[in-house]
């Protein structure tokens, strides 16, 4: 075990860094469960559900770090990263609607038990709670970077569904849809964290560069997890997005292998989704080495995301940020 920074709770096992313990992030857990005890009745039991789950809180750890690039911690900057969380647990119960996912974070997800008209209240609550905590500190840019991120996160979805079993579907599109859903999320949260920090407007966007192309290769990760993850590790229905329709880059790529294309776009334009089929589907996915090619995208998008970090002034939280982006190619959990 080497401890990477002596002063800091962050610390490296086996090359995976550990922030539960960060003094930071414990602040932030502190404030989610008082936001989630503050409610009552059913929203309060969808709530903790939720939020005891667990999950990797990457987004406040990105609001957190891009903050302290450019100063001392703060509580505008806590509070960002507060928001930043409920926002993304909003959008964890309205997607499992979405994509009517039974489990999520290895539980029974809300719709699940809730049915689907709860959870969309629970979720609106969620995003409700998000802002009044923006509002009450006047986090201005936060706000303004939270709707974009929302805005987008709609737009993603909608491009999705709309995409559903469609074979056409390009790589171009595909990345568009993951920016939405995804990346620019991501991109806000460190802008959000960066500008309660009162940083300039161009370091904002060399942030931004950074976590744009780190939720690039967070969701192409996820897409690969997908179909060759275990339950376990991602606390989600296995191989569930092809079952929906939902056309990855490893589905893209491999309608557009010469050997398998044909008959993987029979399968999808039927809807033949049995295990076998899916597993013949996964197994082509190695075999011609479609895997290895979309983990070359991810580390891509890494390399470029570490690459906008360089133009910032070294600290120790740039050097956590370099690593966290490390951290999406073996994903951590
Ligand atoms: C899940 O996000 C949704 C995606 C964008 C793939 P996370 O993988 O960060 O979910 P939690 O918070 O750890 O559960
Ligand atoms: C994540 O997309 C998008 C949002 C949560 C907005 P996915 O549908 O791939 O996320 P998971 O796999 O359900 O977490
Ligand atoms: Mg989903
Ligand atoms: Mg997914």
């Amino acid at each position: 075990m080497e401890i990477i920074k002596e002063q800091s709770e962050v610390r490296q096992y086996n090359g995976k860094l550990d922030f539960k313990n960060i003094p930071e992030l414990k602040q932030v857990e502190a404030d989610l469960i008082k936001v989630v005890s503050d409610s009552c009745g059913t929203i309060r039991n969808m709530c903790t559900h939720i939020l005891e789950a667990g999950g990797k809180r990457i987004r406040p750890l990105l609001v957190i770090y891009s903050g302290l690039v450019y100063g001392e911690n703060s509580p505008e900057l806590l509070q960002t990263a507060v928001a930043s969380e409920l926002i993304h647990m909003a959008s964890l119960i309205h997607d499992d609607i979405v994509d009517n996912s039974a489990l999520r974070r290895n539980r029974p997800s809300i719709n699940s038990l809730w049915g689907n008209n709860f959870a969309v209240l629970g979720g609106d609550y969620l995003f409700a709670k998000a802002f009044g905590i923006l509002a009450s500190r006047r986090l201005t840019s936060g706000m303004e970077y939270m709707v974009e991120a929302i805005q987008s996160m709609c737009v993603g979805e909608i491009i999705q569904a709309e995409d559903r079993f469609n074979c056409e579907c390009t790589l171009e599109k595909y990345y568009e849809k993951i920016a939405c859903k995804t990346a620019i999320l991501l991109k806000c949260c460190c802008q959000a964290g960066a500008a309660a920090q009162n940083a300039a407007a161009e370091e904002i966007d060399l942030i931004g560069e950074y976590g744009l192309n780190l939720g690039l290769a967070f969701q192409i990760t996820d897409d690969i997890l997908d179909l060759c993850g275990s339950s376990e590790l991602t606390g989600k229905p296995k191989r569930e997005d092809l079952r929906q329709g939902i056309i990855s880059m490893p589905i893209i790529y491999l309608l557009g292998n010469k050997a398998n294309g044909q008959w993987v776009k029979s399968v999808i334009e039927q809807r033949q989704f049995d295990d076998d089929t899916i597993s013949k589907i996964c197994s082509a996915i190695t075999k011609t080495g479609i895997m290895e090619k979309c983990y070359d995208r991810v580390r891509a998008h890494i390399d470029k995301a570490q690459k906008s970090l360089d133009k910032l002034p070294d600290s120790y939280p740039k050097d956590i940020l370099y690593r966290l982006a490390d951290m999406v190619y073996v994903r951590m959990n």
